[in-house]
């Protein structure tokens, strides 16, 4: 399985920034790195720079995303940008579903189904963010709360060929804890289990399953070599460059 390197820069960054793909580029060169060809890179930069960063990318083997989208197609929604525009910047994967947008936002798992499906049909790859919370993963309920997620923010007419999962628990989102390697491995393996049943083994086997919350370069080695986890999504590291290839050249 392709492994997906996933850069989040939340609301970080400014215009001048278009040029940290060709600077990620230049420290991590296509034909120099070993296992390249088996690794994806995705930026998702703040919404008002995606079509330069898109273009900016091109030629470079980057793809570019977005933070969010909403689910309906157009309307009285003042702040929000649809499915169909975030494609029309030249960004192809959107991030859904984040512990920051269900927290701070109010996005639950019914709004982050519409947003999938929206974000199919308009062409985008979405990634869809769970994870529990400290005090449920301290009751003993980060399987529970994982599989609730998956089950209720994947709709009903989802394409599973075109779709990404990201395990983010919320208490290692920024703090610089994580999970141990065991418990990362039981969760992305519950993950999978959910997909199998809900798109049969076939499919299930092929959506990848990222890990986020607090991923840097000394400890991507032992995260990306788990089994079930196929790339990361990265806050802090990935705004910036060196930091980044370095992750990437930890697969
Ligand atoms: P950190 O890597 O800063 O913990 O953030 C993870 C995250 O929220 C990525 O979406």
């Amino acid at each position: 399985m392709r492994t997906l390197i996933a850069a989040n820069w939340k609301m970080h960054g400014n215009l001048s920034w278009v040029q940290k793909p060709a600077e990620f580029r230049a420290l991590f060169p296509a034909n120099q790195a070993k296992g390249d060809k088996n690794i994806d890179m995705l930026l998702c930069p703040p919404a008002h720079m995606l079509e330069a960063m898109a273009r900016a990318s091109e030629g470079l083997d980057i793809s570019i995303g977005t933070q969010n989208c909403h689910d309906q197609s157009s309307g009285a929604y003042t702040g929000e940008l649809s499915a169909d525009m975030v494609a029309e910047t030249g960004a192809n994967y959107v991030i859904l579903g984040h512990s920051e947008r269900r927290a701070i936002f109010g996005d639950t798992d019914d709004w982050v189904a519409s947003k999938t499906s929206a974000a199919q049909k308009a062409g985008l790859t979405p990634i869809i963010c769970v994870g529990e919370s400290r005090a449920e993963r301290e009751a003993g309920h980060a399987e529970e709360v994982v599989g609730s997620q998956i089950a209720g923010s994947i709709p009903m007419d989802a394409d599973g060929d075109n779709l990404v999962i990201a395990y983010e628990p919320v208490w290692a989102i920024g703090t610089g804890l994580t999970p141990t390697i065991e418990d990362i491995a039981i969760i992305h393996d519950h993950v999978r289990g959910c997909l199998t049943t809900r798109f049969g083994a076939k499919t299930a086997d092929k959506i990848q399953i990222l890990y986020g919350g607090s991923v840097k370069p000394s400890n991507a080695k032992e995260i990306l070599a788990l089994k079930d986890v196929a790339g990361a999504l990265i806050g802090g590291a990935g705004l910036d460059m060196e930091s980044l290839a370095a992750i990437a050249a930890a697969v």
